[in-house]
């Protein structure tokens, strides 16, 4: 995938023509999966792609990738022209590991930082970034291309909202903060992180009320979104739900 490149003096009018447009297009679907940190996003949005032969997109990772960048360059998280330069012209790319049918490998400016965006430190910086307008816009820019033309299930926090506010199908999935914390570090001790439970509720808690309160593309679940609390439900349930959704809307 390519981001938009080239630096400008003119950022702002160059990032706008460079937005996809939203025209529907009724040859492919689109499955918008917002929701908090922890509310079992990822590992739900790859399972329904891999059920339905659908392509994927973490779109935090996106985000991830720009504020680890801005870190290893030294910058300081309130520099937002810089940061947004760093958007708008390094290249994020998604890659597969062998035999894999889902992109996992994430590189930014050909460096891979696939293990580096899931580190505490970046979970710390990431809010700052992804309040940032004109972040946003070279983001939303990119996402609206890698998803433009595929089936795809897109996970994010604006999925729905924002960058593609006619999909097809529209999923919000929440779950108990104790719950999220637990998804949290359990996923993070998988990775070899030593994490502690109320230290990961805490971040957790933190991060939504940055994500929630941001003036910008604040997560919020769109009108029409169907508002999954996945508490009490089992991986396979959550699973068979949205599957089903995209089986009435293609019917
Ligand atoms: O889903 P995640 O935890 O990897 O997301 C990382 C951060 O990026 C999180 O703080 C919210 C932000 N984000 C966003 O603002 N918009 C998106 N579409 C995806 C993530």
């Amino acid at each position: 995938m390519s981001a938009t490149k080239g630096r400008t003096t003119s950022r702002d009018t160059i990032l706008r023509a460079q937005i996809p447009s939203l025209e529907s297009d009724l040859t492919h679907m689109i499955i918008a999966i917002d929701g908090p940190a922890g509310s079992g996003k990822s590992t739900v949005a790859k399972l329904v792609a891999g059920r339905l032969g659908f392509h994927y997109l973490d779109t935090g990772a996106m985000y991830r990738a720009v504020a680890h960048r801005a870190l290893s360059l030294g910058l300081v998280l309130d520099d937002e022209d810089t940061i947004a330069n760093i958007a708008a012209t390094d290249e994020i790319s998604f890659g597969h590991e062998p035999g894999a049918t889902l992109p996992s490998i994430v590189r930014i400016a050909d460096e891979d930082v696939t293990a580096a965006i899931r580190l505490p430190e970046i979970d710390e910086a990431v809010s700052a970034v992804a309040r940032m307008p004109h972040v946003r816009e070279a983001m939303v820019a990119q996402q609206r291309t890698l998803g433009g033309s595929d089936d795809i299930v897109v996970e994010g926090r604006d999925i729905g909202t924002v960058v593609f506010p006619d999909a097809e199908v529209k999923v919000f999935l929440t779950a108990t903060p104790e719950e999220r914390a637990r998804r949290r570090a359990a996923q993070q001790a998988l990775t070899g992180i030593s994490v502690d439970a109320t230290g990961v509720q805490d971040a957790l808690l933190r991060r939504d009320s940055a994500d929630s309160s941001r003036k910008h593309s604040p997560l919020v679940p769109a009108a029409d979104a169907v508002k999954l609390d996945t508490t009490g439900l089992s991986l396979m349930e959550v699973v068979e739900a949205i599957a089903s959704l995209a089986e009435e809307r293609q019917s």
